[in-house]
């Protein structure tokens, strides 16, 4: 499934507001629709946002540097997308051809995502319950993802896992995406409410957490989707494998420590007024529905990067590993 298509000089993009109930590409064709697909999360998850920034600054004629700082303030948290605006801004300066550096970026993040899923899948075995938050698949990236790479490469190597997935309110990113691209893939997967992510892990459906991530610190504090540190808390209490994937592009030396990381906030409207009126999944999705959970404690058991996995002390070791 291609989220982000480049083809005969043409970009086109799958806009995700409308899944799973209808797969819809279109053609953005200003700077603004650019923005606007980013802001809206027509095209969301921190790699493909990069991704298809770094199409637009080279499609989009003009001041090349405020097109760049235009595009950034569409979603300030993952940094992979002022990281790919300012690679295409020192490609223009360079004097390089533009779209050759967006296609180069696109088929990097093709190879980095491949390889996150395969540092990842040596860390899981056949028949693994997992369980994930938000989508980090090949929807979130380029082909394969991060956080579901591994199941998406397991499952055409012949791994069988059972995959559960929180909905991800509010913006149901899990429910949505996740399941539907499971589907697809024809992998085992249970849709979940997010409060129910605890009773999962106590019944031992769990072995492992796999989530990606929108920027990591310096120290390995990680930016994730809204809910996905709870996930952390509750693994840790059950002694569950808690792992982030995520390639170089997503770590961020400038920042220090988690407390650096500017937060995006969103309108409140999208709690209050957004789904519900429609399915929010594939009518085949399986629901699982406990009333109630049991809440406990937190940590990351490793960083899954495409340059090999990163274990604590996390300042040390993700500085050697990405030779920072
Ligand atoms: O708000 P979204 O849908 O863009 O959030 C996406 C996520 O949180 C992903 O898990 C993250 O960007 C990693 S994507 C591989």
């Amino acid at each position: 499934m291609d989220n982000i298509v480049f083809n005969n000089g043409k970009l086109k993009f799958l806009d995700q507001t409308l899944l799973p109930n209808e797969e819809r590409y279109i053609e953005p064709k200003c700077k603004e629709d650019y923005f606007n697909a980013i802001k809206t999360l027509q095209v969301r998850g921190a790699p493909a946002i990069g991704i298809f920034a770094a199409y637009a600054m080279a499609l989009i004629d003009g001041d090349k540097a405020e097109l760049k700082e235009y595009l950034d303030s569409a979603r300030p948290t993952a940094v992979n997308l002022s990281w790919a605006t300012a690679r295409m801004l020192k490609a223009y300066n360079d004097g390089k051809e533009l779209i050759d550096e967006a296609v180069e970026i696109h088929n990097e993040d093709i190879e980095m995502c491949r390889k996150i899923s395969e540092y990842g899948l040596s860390l899981l075995n056949d028949g693994d319950g997992i369980l994930t938050h938000c989508n980090a698949g090949a929807l979130a990236t380029s082909k394969y993802g991060t956080g579901l790479g591994p199941l998406l490469l397991g499952k055409e190597k012949g791994y069988n896992f059972k995959v559960y997935t929180d909905e991800t309110r509010p913006l149901l990113q899990g429910a949505r995406l996740t399941s539907y691209e499971l589907e697809k893939a024809g992998i085992d997967v249970t849709l979940i409410c997010d409060n129910m992510a605890s009773i999962v892990m106590k019944q031992g459906k769990i072995n492992a957490v796999l989530v990606g991530a929108d920027r990591i610190a310096a120290n390995g504090d990680t930016a994730n989707k809204i809910g996905t540190s709870g996930v952390a808390i509750l693994a840790k209490h059950y002694g569950i494998p808690f792992y982030v994937l995520a390639p170089y592009s997503t770590v961020d030396f400038n920042c220090k420590s988690g407390d650096d990381i500017v937060i995006e906030e969103r309108d409140g409207d999208e709690i209050k007024n957004m789904f519900y009126q429609k399915p929010t999944a594939l009518p085949e999705t399986k629901c699982f529905n406990p009333a109630f959970d049991v809440t406990d404690n937190e940590l990351i058991t490793a960083i899954i990067t495409d340059k090999g996995i990163v274990r604590a002390p996390y300042d040390k070791n993700l500085k050697e590993i990405l030779n920072d």
